[in-house]
């Protein structure tokens, strides 16, 4: 009979029947004179049996792990007592070798593993994407945004496609990727979100997922050159409504995603103890979490003018000091913090000197007694293991203020002729996030850095494959 042609993950109704797959050589097994080779066509994994006159072929022999192949054959439940992907496995009568590959020489089955030198991982990204672990990250970030998209649906919110090219900073000038743009200076975009305000008036809250670019020269587990940067703006709120639906839309996408069985799956097999969060998210205020983190003495390096460790002359350590109102909380005593915290926890009402020129002032002062401090209704959201996943704030919706933190900024305000615009024709109190997927990802697949959640990574120095 005519073997029906389907992908693995389409099997599973074809039970019994003759059927017809490609798909690439993952594993390979020898057992007397059988030969079990597992088939990857990205959909899932086939377990299928190479035996008799099949398996006593050269092609056969000498078939190699990444070779891509067609089988044909009929699809059997696994017997009891045996376990396969899908619980069948396909007994070939027909089979044919239609690319091979080098076989046991060659740099992925013989140069690359999981202990290979980072460097060589990374010049194989290509090939390290055939992997299980890696290619269950991607196939679990595609559903994640998928469950993004539907999360912002089902609140009304509509996508928007932000330029990449752009001539205004949205956070900071030291970190802009500059390029000639037809003889005129331009930047990649650091973050859609002075667009995304524009589009309030438009068509009411909306998201994009957009990539940023930032030229830091961080070599840490959670920076990239270029990520995933999803964003979001809403209008007629204030700070305490950003927060909750900032909860809203991340548990209803951990929802989404719990509810499909494939991707429940991968979370698992990615991330075994993985925990669903609960809301409302625990919220400390910046004041709160500087006297947190001297009470948990987790203290910070002291710092010159230039912003450099200071070392003890004699020991040549560098000296660690308590934070202080008005310090950045950084990296390390961020992560140390959301370790001991172990669930997501919402900083909120930093010192405007941290923060971005856009970022509404806070109406009271909060930690009386701190002179010349003032606060922003910004929040970052920090998870376990990673630390800051979101950033966000209520914007400022006055002109002149506006026109003000310009000024402070240094920043020339005519290139952002539209933005200011904003707050001339109907102005609204308004505030939105950005939300780092691969760090979302990290955090939901635990993975070490960030780098393994992008298909191709950019960092300082790498830029390809
Ligand atoms: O905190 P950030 O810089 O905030 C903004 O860009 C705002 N304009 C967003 C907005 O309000 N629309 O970046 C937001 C998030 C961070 O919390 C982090 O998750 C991610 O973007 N992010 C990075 N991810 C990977 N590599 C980098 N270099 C990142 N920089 C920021
Ligand atoms: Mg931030």
């Amino acid at each position: 009979p005519k073997a029906t042609r389907a992908k693995v993950s389409k099997l599973a109704d074809l039970r019994g029947q003759r059927v017809r797959v490609f798909g690439w050589v993952h594993r390979r097994r020898d057992q007397g004179g059988i030969i079990f080779v597992v088939l990857r066509d990205g959909t899932g994994y086939l377990q299928t049996i190479l035996s008799g006159r099949v398996a006593q072929t050269y092609e056969a022999l000498t078939l190699t792990l990444e070779s891509t192949i067609e089988v044909i054959g009929t699809l059997h439940p696994v017997p009891e007592g045996k376990t396969a992907p899908g619980g069948h496995e396909l007994s070939v009568d027909y089979w044919r070798v239609i690319g091979s590959a080098p076989g046991a020489e060659d740099a992925f089955t013989n140069r690359l593993n999981e202990k290979s030198d980072p460097s060589i991982q990374a010049d194989l990204r290509h090939l390290v994407i055939r992997g299980e672990n890696a290619s269950g990250v991607l196939r679990l970030r595609s559903y994640l945004l998928n469950a993004f998209r539907e999360a912002y649906a089902s609140e009304n919110i509509l996508e928007v496609n932000p330029p990449c090219l752009v001539q205004t900073q949205v956070e900071g000038g030291a970190t802009l990727f500059k390029l000639d743009y037809y003889g005129q200076p331009a930047f990649l975009t650091q973050s859609s979100q002075l667009y995304l305000e524009t589009c309030l008036p438009s068509l009411g809250d909306v998201f994009c997922v957009q990539e940023s670019f930032r030229a830091e020269n961080s070599h840490t587990r959670r920076h990239l050159s270029e990520y995933t940067h999803l964003e979001a703006e809403l209008a007629f709120i204030d700070f305490n409504d950003l927060m909750s639906h900032i909860e809203e839309i991340i548990c209803k996408t951990v929802d989404i995603l719990l509810a499909n069985p494939i991707t429940a799956g991968l979370i698992k097999s990615l991330n075994p103890s993985f925990q669903t969060p609960t809301r409302p998210f625990t919220r400390l205020s910046y004041v709160e979490a500087i006297t947190w983190l001297n009470e948990h003495q987790i203290q910070h390096p002291e710092e010159d003018s230039s912003g450099n460790p200071i070392k003890d002359e004699q020991t040549n350590q560098i000296n660690m000091v308590d934070h202080k109102v008005g310090d950045d909380i950084a990296e390390a005593a961020e992560r140390q913090m959301t370790d001991i915290i172990g669930k997501p926890v919402f900083l909120y009402g930093f010192p405007a000197e941290l923060k971005a020129f856009y970022m509404k002032k806070m109406d009271d002062k909060e930690g009386e007694g701190e002179k010349n401090v003032r606060y922003t209704e910004s929040c970052d959201l920090l998870m376990p293991n990673v630390g800051e996943i979101v950033g966000g704030s209520m914007r400022i919706s006055d002109e002149e203020e506006l026109l003000a933190a310009y000024k402070k900024e240094g920043i020339d305000p005519s290139p952002y002729y539209w933005y200011t615009d904003q707050r001339k024709y109907g102005t609204t109190e308004h505030g939105g996030y950005g939300l780092g997927v691969e760090r979302f990802l990290a955090w939901l697949a635990n993975r070490y850095t960030v780098r393994e959640c992008a298909l191709y990574p950019r960092w300082p120095g790498r830029a390809t494959p």
